[in-house]
């Protein structure tokens, strides 16, 4: 049944329409369905706003990219269309607008900014991906108007979007004429990535945009429209825009239901086989033309209903918390593309154009377990999608004089490095452990041996591979990494980084432990390793001496984990006197030449380290650490405030991991920030879910831990917690109470 309560735990409500809030709600309200994201965009825009503006954009420094400020901005992404934009490199495709439902009442144009508008309200349900509107307007010839929106990306045929529009005649009478297209007069970051564009009518019945990217990609997107009653469609063609509109007179009383199904297909999509896109579009319109809409509507929601039951996080006793975990956890079911290993999820979670559609790390070390122990198929998806991308890895490497295999910073949907600015991409080396990271994390979680022998040992192979061309001797017989960006990338140029050092300890480390379980147990896949490989004894020696001889900076004294061994050289800086709008980020105050040469951190570095390896220190280290780098942390990265309220948590620090868990909780929901302008911090989303799993509940990772533990940590005000995780196969639902005592029980059916 369709939702109807508008609840407040479920719900994401805005009920007061404020245009310099705009671009933050159409990133906050993005819908998709596993195929296709859109931005929470109105269907008629904007009347003064173009979509279409042409405008040079150029790389920045990543904290500050200058993004277009515009009162609206559509945005539709499908995964693995991209084009090359002319100094960002390869970005991901703002495709055609098909939510365009324009309606003009006795001539007057609706805008939610220039009409009179009654009674606004605009909610996503995240229970069943439905994004609705309803105010009332009060036209100019004094009619009143009561509108209704909602509309979905369908999660059962992932092709098809599904629109319904409410028009009400509360009073008065008048004409009312609409305008409902596809509008291909749509850029990307200002740029035009359309080559060919052809606008159809189809059979005088239905309409059809088909365009060739730049990049040679078919694009087809179809609508059908209905009205039971009423509306006559006429079908027009504009330059580069295909529409239907119909001009009706009404009165005091009329009701009338539109639906506007729109269906999008590429040449990439999985199922293509011989058919065109247009082909295939068409036979969905065809197919739902004869449905009914609350057929269509049931069986999209019971898949949403399905993803819930593995994933909801209850909080019980702080509702603000509880509807910020849910908002993140939609956008992270929302933006996952379950069964396409060509495409990961980029930083942005495709709902925006920030950071151009591009893959970092933070899908392995932020997001991915999430799905690891929600969604085990979503996340040995992600994980192929790096073995996919194999190939790009070991060009990356030789491109840099390197064996092996180099990921790069900015990945493209090939592998290809994509970061335009040199020093990530030259430095920020922890990127290709990271994956390894990722890859032994969905193992241990998982027991995937299949996925082991067929390509995860590759990607160990190939990893450890570069990894022993990247280090260099040193004279006292060890082995340094030089010129690294460990997290933190406010340090550009250090030396044995330890969380970089860490993580490529463990790269090669399991590497050589999994081949020692391959050579005692399974022979048969050994050898056919090897012999792919061309593995020679000596490489794994290697692997194993570099590992155990490549050093963790550590001052004594003071139990310090040092961040890189040089990192006590940087200069002293006073943050306070630098940095004095701490609304703002800490990188608008300071030149990047005095940025890198002082103690200053964007994010967690060491304390990420301590997040994935809490074992391996003391909690007096721990507690050193977090005391020592969180004051001089800026926290310029959404990635960095989840990190440091796991650890406060696990301190005991409670207000400390209460503060950091609400600023967490508002990086996207913020109206005082940029927010979710330019797209959802998504690895920020998977951040606060490991917070409370691993920090609150204090769930071990998989990585650390053979069976399922829980050591509570939760804040005073909450009165339960709970929710399911998946662990080698079975699935448990985990409830904690404000006592902290809790229950694990395993989840049967
Ligand atoms: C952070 C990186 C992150 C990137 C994409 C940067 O601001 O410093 O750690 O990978 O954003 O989210």
């Amino acid at each position: 049944m369709r939702q109807n309560d508008m609840n407040s735990l479920w719900c994401l409500i805005e009920d007061n329409y404020n245009v310099r809030n705009n671009r933050k709600y159409e990133g906050m309200f993005a819908q998709g369905n596993g195929y296709v994201s859109t931005r929470g965009v109105f269907e008629e825009g904007a009347s003064d706003n173009s979509k279409d503006e042409e405008y040079m954009n150029k790389a920045g420094f990543v904290t500050v990219q200058g993004a277009k400020e515009t009162k609206f901005k559509c945005g539709t992404y499908v995964p693995g269309i991209t084009g090359n934009h002319p100094h960002l490199n390869e970005e991901i495709i703002n495709l055609p607008w098909f939510l365009e439902f324009k309606v003009w009442f006795d001539n007057e144009c609706l805008d939610m900014e220039k009409c009179s508008i009654d009674d606004y309200k605009r909610w996503l349900d995240f229970r069943d991906g439905t994004l609705n509107r309803e105010f009332t307007w009060n036209t100019l010839s004094g009619a009143q108007v009561k509108m209704e929106y909602r509309r979905f990306l369908d999660r059962n045929i992932k092709n098809l979007s599904s629109q319904e529009i409410n028009i009400k005649i509360v009073k008065g009478s008048g004409e009312v004429y609409i305008e409902a297209g596809i509008d291909g007069n749509v850029k990307t970051n200002g740029y035009n990535h359309f080559r060919d564009l052809k606008c159809l009518n189809i059979e005088n019945r239905y309409i059809g945009l088909e365009v060739v990217t730049d990049n040679q990609n078919k694009i087809c997107e179809a609508s059908y429209i209905k009205c039971d009653k009423g509306f006559e469609w006429n079908i027009e063609k504009r330059e580069n825009h295909i529409l239907y509109t119909s001009r009706k007179a009404v009165e005091e009383g009329n009701k009338f239901v539109i639906r506007k199904y729109t269906a999008i297909t590429t040449d990439r999509d999985l199922e293509v086989g011989n058919v065109s896109p247009l082909d295939r579009a068409l036979n969905v319109i065809y197919k739902v033309e004869k449905e009914s809409a609350e057929n269509i509507y049931e069986r999209h929601a019971k898949i949403w209903e399905e993803r819930w039951e593995d994933s909801d996080i209850l909080i019980e006793g702080d509702d603000k918390s509880q509807l910020a975990v849910r908002f993140s956890i939609y956008h992270l079911i929302r933006s996952c593309i379950e069964d396409d290993p060509r495409v990961a999820i980029c930083a942005k979670g495709y709902a925006g154009e920030g950071y151009y559609g591009r893959y970092f790390w933070d899908t392995e070390i932020y997001m991915l377990p999430f799905y690891i122990y929600t969604n085990p198929k979503a996340a040995r998806n992600l994980i192929k999608f790096r073995y996919n991308t194999l190939e790009g890895a070991k060009e990356n490497a030789k491109r840099y004089g390197y064996k092996g295999a180099r990921y790069p910073w900015e990945s493209s949907i090939k592998g290809d490095e994509e970061c335009p600015l040199w020093q990530f991409a030259d430095n920020e080396v922890h990127i290709t452990a990271d994956i390894i990271f990722a890859l032994w994390h969905y193992y241990s979680a998982t027991n995937d041996y299949e996925f082991m022998v067929n390509y995860g040992v590759e990607m160990m192979v190939e990893s450890s591979r570069y990894w022993v061309t990247r280090v260099d001797k040193n004279k006292n017989g060890g082995y340094d990494l030089l010129g690294v960006m460990g997290p933190d990338e406010y340090t550009p140029f250090t030396k044995n980084s330890a969380y970089t050092n860490r993580m490529v300890k463990f790269n090669l480390n399991k590497t050589v432990e999994f081949i020692n379980v391959l050579s005692a147990m399974d022979r048969k896949n050994f050898n056919k390793i090897r012999n792919k490989l061309n593995l020679i004894d000596e490489e794994l020696e290697l692997f194993r001496e570099i590992s155990s001889k490549l050093t963790i900076p550590y001052n004594k004294e003071r139990k310090l984990v040092l961040q890189s061994e040089d990192f006590e050289s940087f200069a002293d800086i006073d943050l306070d006197e630098i940095w004095t709008d701490r609304n703002r980020y800490f990188v608008q105050f300071i030149s990047q030449d005095k940025m890198y040469r002082s103690k200053c951190i964007k994010q967690a570095d060491v304390l990420a380290l301590m997040m994935l390896f809490p074992q391996e220190f003391t909690n007096e280290e721990i507690k050193n650490a977090y005391e020592y780098y969180e004051p001089i942390t800026t926290h310029d990265s959404s990635l960095s405030p989840a990190t440091h309220a796991t650890i406060a948590a696990w301190l005991g620090k409670e207000d400390e991991a209460v503060r950091f868990f609400n600023k967490a909780a508002n990086v996207d929901l913020s109206l005082e920030t940029d927010g979710a302008a330019e797209g959802i911090h998504i690895a920020n989303s998977g951040g606060l879910w490991q917070l409370i799993v691993h920090g609150f509940a204090g769930v071990k990772s998989s990585v650390l831990e053979d069976t399922l533990k829980v050591q509570p940590k939760l804040p005073k005000h909450w009165d339960k917690l709970q929710f399911s995780i998946t662990w080698k196969s079975k699935r448990y639902k985990i409830t904690i109470n404000k006592d902290r005592s809790y229950s694990i029980e395993e989840k049967l059916n």
